[in-house]
């Protein structure tokens, strides 16, 4: 059980998620409302280790809500990642008054939040990845902002690759995960999706069905591939080379992870952001919040880290049979 917490922190880190903006907002008022002091640090970790740490009100959050990125800026900081670097990082949070801190970020940025709470720097993790990939909970903050930005862009391709007989094959992110892919595959109707926990790198049978489907007389085929697999544009080359149809790769790309945040993204951001601090008032550490059967909750880092979760198996068998 943590001390009663007098200023909280907040930093983003990792990449940087829509209705991160919501989340921040929601954190530092929240916390001005119980009465404690704000401070933001600026580029996650590496702002820590720089002190790049500013005072917020609650007039530092206005107009934010609406807005894709985060206002705090993000990193990656290997020296984090050092025993070294997390016991600077605790020392300047203290230096600075910070003795509770709420970290919105994905699974690599727990581990620093965890690192923190064990060195006495009371912390809670919120979920913030488009990748959908962290075990503990089914929402996590952009996730539904980029599938749908995803969604728009695939369904413009659809359009030329019917008019011109094609073949699109459209790679999305997820890093190792297969979400993003997994959910647009069904949204948009597509033909085959790759998903890295499912794909067996059987490329004739991605061939004979589009060899079949042309027989079918199919226009188009639309191949989601799930960055986790990558090498869309190789992958077109031979596929082309093999059923004689055109085919075009698209990469996406980062147009994923920018945008207004959608309204679950603004909303789930926001009461996530809120529980986070009131964790805080009630003197706990060493959490994160998850969203999990319609409830909102929190586990221990540690038990959060050690879970593991996969895509559905019936989801992805309903997106193969209905692209039959
Ligand atoms: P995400 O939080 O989205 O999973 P990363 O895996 O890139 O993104 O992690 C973000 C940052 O969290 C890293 O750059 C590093 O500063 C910190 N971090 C990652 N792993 C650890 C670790 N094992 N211990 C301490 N800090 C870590
Ligand atoms: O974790 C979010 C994510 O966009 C992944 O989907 C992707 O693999 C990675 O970050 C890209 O990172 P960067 O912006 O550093 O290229």
């Amino acid at each position: 059980m943590a001390e009663n917490v007098n200023t909280i922190g907040v930093l983003t880190s990792g990449g940087d998620a829509p209705g991160m903006n919501a989340a921040i907002r929601a954190v530092v008022r929240t916390a001005l409302v119980n009465g404690k002091k704000v401070k933001g640090i600026m580029r996650g970790y590496h702002g820590m280790l720089e002190e790049k740490i500013i005072d917020m009100e609650a007039s530092s959050v206005s107009d934010i809500i609406q807005r894709g990125g985060t206002i705090l800026g993000t990193a990656r900081c290997e020296e984090f990642t050092t025993k070294e670097g997390q016991e600077k990082g605790a020392a300047i949070c203290k230096k600075h008054g910070i003795d509770g801190l709420v970290v919105i970020g994905g699974d690599g940025s727990f581990r620093g939040a965890q690192k923190l709470s064990h060195l006495g720097i009371n912390t809670i993790g919120v979920p913030g990845t488009i990748d959908l990939d962290i075990a503990c909970t089914e929402f996590t903050i952009g996730f539904d902002t980029a599938v749908n930005t995803a969604m728009e862009a695939i369904d413009k391709i659809r359009d030329t690759s019917t008019s011109h007989d094609r073949c699109s094959i459209i790679e999305v992110m997820g890093r190792h995960a297969g979400y993003i892919a997994l959910w647009c595959g069904i949204a948009n109707g597509a033909e085959d999706i790759l998903l890295p926990e499912r794909y067996n790198y059987d490329e004739q049978r991605i061939i004979n069905h589009i060899i079949d489907s042309r027989k079918k007389g199919k226009k188009h085929h639309i191949i989601v591939n799930a960055e986790g697999i990558g090498h869309s544009s190789s992958m077109a080359k031979r596929i082309e080379a093999a059923t004689g149809m055109e085919t075009r790769a698209t990469i996406l790309g980062h147009m994923q992870r920018g945008g207004n945040p959608t309204c679950k993204d603004r909303v789930y951001a926001t009461i996530m952001g809120s529980y986070a601090v009131d964790l805080l008032c009630q003197g706990k550490s060493n959490r994160v919040v998850a969203y999990k059967e319609g409830e909102y909750v929190d586990f221990e880092i540690d038990e959060a880290l050690a879970m593991k979760k996969d895509i559905s198996t019936y989801q992805y068998n309903v997106c193969r049979i209905l692209s039959r």
